[in-house]
């Protein structure tokens, strides 16, 4: 199809994720249309790196053969059952095997879904379910974080708190309680050390949690790193003091590690890299390298005993999704851990991420425009301000994430901007100089548009 004639088609019909319709029937799509490697191919042949991994999910870069290999070998020998009533099929059996080698919580049960939104509604829902069958049905109230993402389902984008995913929808908060989000930068105190600023954060959802009732508190969700939200890296003992202040209140902790799973924090889970350990986990995208909609859900033991009793009173579990344990997803997956171990993606994440750190120090780190760095492991977000020393941020009809994101793009390399944070998520394969090519092309995107605004 003509270039020209398939964007229209998009403008005309598409009404896309996460996106300003009006801002797209003017601008049109970015149509990708080939992938090698780290590197993607638009509509004219343009290539770019993709810094951001696609969506925080193509770990293994665009065209991994092997997950082609076992998606095609799958189709070939069972292409759909389900797992509902007792029924299974070999590929899912394999993926509960591979993800519980690696499962921080041993022993331990998996259920599985097809997207982080649907793995995080199901945390409730199982948060809701034991609280009940424990006997504690009116322990209810989630707490989550303001500028959190868990999701754009109705629960996620409860969960989630970020005011555009609230804004219109009229949603039902009233079992939600928001905590301040653990960033240094932007909300402590003038002079306030990190390990100070934990310590008031600690302080104040405690008061949050006297005040609501402890009984009337059923679970806090968290990302070990806030992705969406900004890439806000938590103080060192941040979690640690959480978890203690939630388990002396009876309050179940829920890792959301949609992004941080998988080796992005430099270990296999983000909770490893900060130092907790939750009640319940969800895993999505790195789950198979993004290459098909699959999740998971795991769960520790003390939570399915009682579960598992509270669904024979019932009769039956009554949970759960047609594509739940789905053969071929499961065997994308399932091989995807595969490589993960075999390329021991956690030794990767950690030596370029040294890499990606110092390169950003030394291309950006005294820059005029750059506030802050921050990374974890192989995941960083750079954040944009108009004046360092008092940190005050550029208008926001002054769009100058976007701007610098569409001159990264002119630059060869794809990012995204979330307002006037860049973040940086590259497949686990990129090579340390392309690292570099990234940072280079980043550093001269921020210099490009440090010069218009001067214009
Ligand atoms: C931390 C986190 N949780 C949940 C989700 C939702 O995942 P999905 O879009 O697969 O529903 C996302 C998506 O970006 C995410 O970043």
């Amino acid at each position: 199809m003509l270039q020209n004639a398939a964007r229209a088609i998009d403008m005309n019909l598409h009404l896309h994720s996460q996106t300003d319709p009006r801002r797209h029937e003017q601008d049109g799509p970015l149509v990708i249309t080939g992938g090698q490697g780290v590197y993607v191919y638009d509509d004219t042949g343009k290539r770019y790196i993709e810094g951001m991994a696609g969506l925080w999910t193509a770990s293994l870069g665009f065209n991994d053969a092997r997950l082609a290999a076992a998606a095609n070998d799958q189709f070939a020998k069972l292409a759909n059952y389900h797992t509902f009533n007792h029924r299974s099929n070999d590929a899912c059996i394999d993926l509960m095997d591979q993800l519980a080698m690696i499962s921080p919580l041993a022993p331990c049960k998996i259920f599985l879904a097809n997207s982080g939104s649907e793995a995080n509604d199901s945390m409730i829902k199982l948060v809701w379910y034991y609280q009940a069958a424990r006997g504690k049905p009116e322990k209810r109230r989630i707490i989550s974080r303001n500028g959190a993402f868990h999701g754009s389902t109705v629960m996620g984008a409860v969960l989630s708190g970020l005011p555009h995913m609230h804004r219109s929808f009229g949603m039902n908060t009233d079992d939600m309680l928001y905590a301040r989000k653990p960033h240094h930068y932007r909300e402590a105190l003038p002079g306030e050390s990190e390990e100070a600023f934990a310590d008031r954060l600690i302080q104040e959802l405690e008061a949050m949690i006297l005040d609501a009732g402890a009984d009337t508190i059923a679970a806090m969700i968290a990302e070990p790193v806030m992705g969406a939200g900004g890439v806000i890296v938590p103080p060192k003992t941040y979690f640690p003091k959480l978890s203690r202040l939630l388990s002396k209140h009876d309050i179940l902790l829920l890792s959301d590690e949609v992004v941080c799973g998988f080796g992005r924090t430099a270990n296999w889970f983000g909770c490893q890299t900060f130092g907790f350990q939750p009640d319940m986990f969800s895993v999505a995208k790195g789950l198979s390298s993004g290459y098909l909609p699959i999740a998971a859900v795991v769960v520790s033991d003390k939570l399915y005993q009682a579960i598992a009793d509270e669904a024979q009173r019932n009769g039956v579990f009554g949970h759960g999704f047609t594509y739940s344990g789905h053969p071929v997803t499961s065997a994308v997956a399932a091989e995807t851990l595969r490589i993960y171990r075999e390329m021991d993606v956690v030794s990767r994440a950690r030596s370029l991420g040294e890499r990606l750190q110092a390169d950003l120090h030394e291309a950006l780190g005294d820059h005029p425009m750059v506030g802050e760095i921050r990374t974890a492991g192989l995941v960083a977000g750079v954040e944009l301000v108009a004046d360092r020393a008092s940190k005050e941020g550029f208008p926001a009809e002054a769009r100058v994430g976007a701007r610098v994101e569409r001159a990264c793009r002119a630059h060869g390399i794809i990012l995204r901007n979330m307002g006037d944070v860049l973040a940086l998520c590259p497949p686990f394969v990129i090579e340390p100089d392309e690292i570099s090519t990234v940072v280079r092309a980043l550093a001269q995107a921020v210099q490009d548009v440090r010069a218009e605004l001067a214009r």
